[in-house]
């Protein structure tokens, strides 16, 4: 048997190098989105994607339309700038077809959305008014609505 080449190891690992490097541009090439964009780093089709996607929120513009003097109302006090689906939920279907008002009902039987922003937290900002148990709060319990004494679109008392 002829003696192998010393330099033979050599060989066969500068061959699995390259077997491996043309295995992963391969890889690459097939793994890599026919629309995808090397100059910013996305996949081209993405955005047209995104917005195919249906839309779940009307938008305050949207409820303006119909609920003038409601919009009017919210703008005037506490609540203002807040978007009204924060609290009635994404209406879209109720935006587009002023009938479909099941899905525009906000839960009046518990206060989890109030509670949802106004939970008292370390990390809000100390003007942010939180539901806080002091004087004005005493006397409610765990099972008393919010409800009772604020009005959601007139929230000051
Ligand atoms: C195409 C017109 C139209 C648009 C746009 C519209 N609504 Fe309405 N909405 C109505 C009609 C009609 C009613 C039923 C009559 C009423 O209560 O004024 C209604 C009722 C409601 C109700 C009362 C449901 C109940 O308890 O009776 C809420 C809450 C509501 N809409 C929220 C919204 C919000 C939030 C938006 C914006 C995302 C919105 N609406 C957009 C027409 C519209
Ligand atoms: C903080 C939560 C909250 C926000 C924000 C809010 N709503 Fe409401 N909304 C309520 C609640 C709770 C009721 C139910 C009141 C009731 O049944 O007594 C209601 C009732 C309504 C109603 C039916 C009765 C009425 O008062 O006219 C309409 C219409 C309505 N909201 C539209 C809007 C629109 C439009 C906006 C945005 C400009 C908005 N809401 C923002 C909580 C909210
Ligand atoms: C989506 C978040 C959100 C929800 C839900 C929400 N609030 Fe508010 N609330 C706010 C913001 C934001 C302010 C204004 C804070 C400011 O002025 O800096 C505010 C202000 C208030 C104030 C002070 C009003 C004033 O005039 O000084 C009260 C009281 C209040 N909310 C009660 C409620 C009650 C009761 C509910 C449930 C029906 C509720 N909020 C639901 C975000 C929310
Ligand atoms: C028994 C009546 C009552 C009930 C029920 C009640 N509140 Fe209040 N709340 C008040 C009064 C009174 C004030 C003080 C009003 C003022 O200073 O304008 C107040 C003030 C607030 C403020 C403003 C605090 C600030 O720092 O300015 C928030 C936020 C608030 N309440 C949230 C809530 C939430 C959320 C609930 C339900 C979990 C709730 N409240 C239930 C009576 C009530």
């Amino acid at each position: 048997m002829p003696n192998p080449s010393p330099r033979s190891h050599l060989y066969r690992l500068g061959g699995l190098l390259v077997i491996g490097l043309i295995g992963f541009l391969a890889v690459k090439a097939l793994a890599t989105p026919s629309s995808w964009n090397h100059e910013d780093w996305y996949r081209g089709d993405s955005p047209k994607e995104i917005a195919a996607l249906p839309l779940s929120y009307g938008g305050n513009e949207s409820c303006q339309g119909c609920h003038k003097k409601t919009h009017d109302q919210v703008e005037a006090f506490g609540h203002k700038g807040l978007s009204c689906e924060s609290c009635h939920g994404a209406v879209v279907d109720h935006a587009g077809d002023g009938k479909k008002i099941a899905d525009a009902k906000v839960d009046m039987e518990s206060n989890w959305q109030c509670m949802n922003c106004h939970e008292d937290q370390i990390t809000k900002p100390k003007f942010f008014p939180t539901f806080k148990p002091t004087k004005t709060h005493e006397d409610v319990d765990a099972d008393m609505l919010c409800s009772t004494c604020h009005e959601a679109h007139n929230p000051g008392l």
